[in-house]
Order: structure tokens, then C-alpha cells, then sequence
């Protein structure tokens, strides 16, 4: 498996005449789960828009593995935050959509997506239409999507945030277990303090819009991580440690 550090130094972009990031720094450890909160309209998804070369980069660097990015080529595996499923194509087909595009043949591609199928709990659901599925499954198609890219860091876009709180639990609690066994170098945009605090190794809270990190908050929680310690006073500690940078001007 493809698995590398990211670094981000001084980043600062725009889209047209709107300054979005300015000076942005994180850093991630290769196979470490990391999380970005902050007020909505801040730059999350301009963040993953900026490493991913959709808008260019004023100022600063990234640095996957050590290596600058440069021409923004095959380091990032994107779950963008409308990660929308093509409604002509079955979940197996949409779950390989992304290593189609990327010149892998279709059935070599249904033989690599084939058996994650269980493990994303859609076993059985390999023919059926997007509409067909439920909105717990059309994000886990997506997220297999991304996964398959096999890219050193995955990018994820607020995948639970059109969830239902209930099933938005249970997905967190299945992303945990999925991550445990794979442990990818994972940056995961939340606008919910707990589940960054539930599945981040590491939450970056950035501040209004032009977006910097405010502060960086280590969660050392113990691993696995189960969803009884939401109810633990640690945990209750690190959420309201997130919620007070959030809230402080
Ligand atoms: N494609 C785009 N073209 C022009 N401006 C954009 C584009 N995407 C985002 N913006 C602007 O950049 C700013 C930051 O947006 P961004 O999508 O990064 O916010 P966000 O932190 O992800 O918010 P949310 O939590 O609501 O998803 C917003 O003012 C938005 O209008
Ligand atoms: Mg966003």
C-alpha cells in the first residue's frame, strides 16, 4: 500500500479575488489520521482544492513523502466534499470509476474493487443503481472510490456530513475499524468536533476565512477507539479544548 507523510508550508491561495488560505502550515505522519475543523466558508475544501492543483498556489509548498509537489500528479486521492455518484453507473462501476479514469481496463478494475466490497458492506449491492442504495452506502461507494486510487494520502470531504446522525455514528465507528487495518495517511474535513476528536490522531482548527491553523490539538486517546469513550471525561476534555479555539476570537 502507498503510504507518505504530508507537509504543508506557508500556503497561500485565492479563488479570482478571494483570499482564501494565508500562510497555512500542518503536518502529517505517514499512516496518521488527521482532522481539519472550522467555521463554515473558512477554506477546508479550498485546502484539498489548493494540494490538489485546482487552484494555484501563490505562495508556500507541499511536501508528499518527503518530495515537493509540483505538478500535482498522483499523491492525493480526493473524496471531494459533493462526492456524488454518476446515477448511470452501478456501485461497482462507480466504485471504480476513479482507476477507470485513470487508465486501469474495466474488468481489471471490478477484480481490484471486488473484494472490498464486504468490508464496505455492500456485498450484494455490487449491480444496484445509486438510487437503489442508501445514503450510509452511496458515501462507503465513494469512499471505496478513493481508496482504490491507492494515492499516499487520502483526502476526505466531509463524507458522513449528508448522514443522518445515527448513521453518521455507525459510519464513523466503521471508518475507525477500516482505518485500524489499513492505517492510510488519512486528512479528514469535519464541521463535527466529536468525530474529529473520535477518529483523528491530530486536529488542525483553522480560523476564518482567509483560513490559518489556529491551533493544533492532539488527540491521545488510546487505539482502537469505540464509540463508548465518547462518554469518557477525556473525551469530553479534548472535544471542549477544539470547541474553545473554535469560538475564540
Ligand atoms: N469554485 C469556487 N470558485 C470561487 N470561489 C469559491 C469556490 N469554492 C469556494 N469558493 C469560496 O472560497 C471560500 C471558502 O470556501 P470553502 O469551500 O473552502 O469553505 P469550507 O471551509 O469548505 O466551508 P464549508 O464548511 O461550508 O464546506 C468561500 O467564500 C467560497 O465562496
Ligand atoms: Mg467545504
Amino acid at each position: 500500500m502507498n503510504r507518505a507523510g504530508l507537509e504543508v508550508k506557508g500556503l497561500t491561495a485565492h479563488w479570482d479575488d478571494l483570499h482564501v488560505l494565508d500562510d497555512l502550515s500542518f503536518k502529517v505522519e505517514p499512516g496518521q489520521f488527521t482532522a481539519i475543523v472550522g467555521p463554515s466558508g473558512c477554506g477546508k475544501s479550498s485546502t484539498f482544492a489548493a494540494l490538489t492543483g485546482e487552484i494555484g498556489i501563490d505562495k508556500g509548498s507541499v511536501e508528499v513523502g518527503g518530495v515537493p509537489v509540483v505538478n500535482h500528479g498522483n499523491e492525493f486521492a480526493w473524496m471531494p466534499q459533493s462526492g456524488a455518484l454518476l446515477p448511470w453507473r452501478t456501485a461497482l462501476q462507480n466504485a471504480t470509476l476513479g482507476i477507470e479514469l485513470t487508465g486501469t481496463p474495466p474488468a481489471e478494475a471490478s477484480d481490484r474493487a471486488k473484494p472490498y466490497m464486504d468490508a464496505f458492506g455492500l456485498s450484494g449491492f455490487e449491480d444496484s443503481w445509486p438510487h437503489q442504495l442508501s445514503g450510509g452506502m452511496r458515501q462507503r461507494v465513494a469512499l471505496l472510490r478513493t481508496v482504490l486510487m491507492d494515492r499516499p494520502v487520502l483526502l476526505l470531504d466531509e463524507p458522513f456530513g449528508a448522514l443522518d446522525a445515527l448513521t453518521r455514528r455507525s459510519m464513523q465507528d466503521w471508518l475507525e475499524r477500516l482505518w485500524e487495518q489499513h492505517r492510510w495517511t488519512v486528512v479528514l474535513i469535519t464541521h463535527d468536533v466529536r468525530e474529529a476528536v473520535f477518529l483523528a490522531d491530530r486536529v488542525f482548527v483553522y480560523s476564518d476565512r482567509p483560513a490559518a491553523v489556529k491551533a493544533t490539538v492532539e488527540i491521545d486517546l488510546p487505539r482502537p477507539r469505540r464509540l463508548e469513550m465518547i462518554q469518557t471525561p477525556e473525551f469530553a476534555r479534548m472535544e471542549s479544548e477544539i470547541l474553545n479555539v473554535l469560538f475564540s476570537t
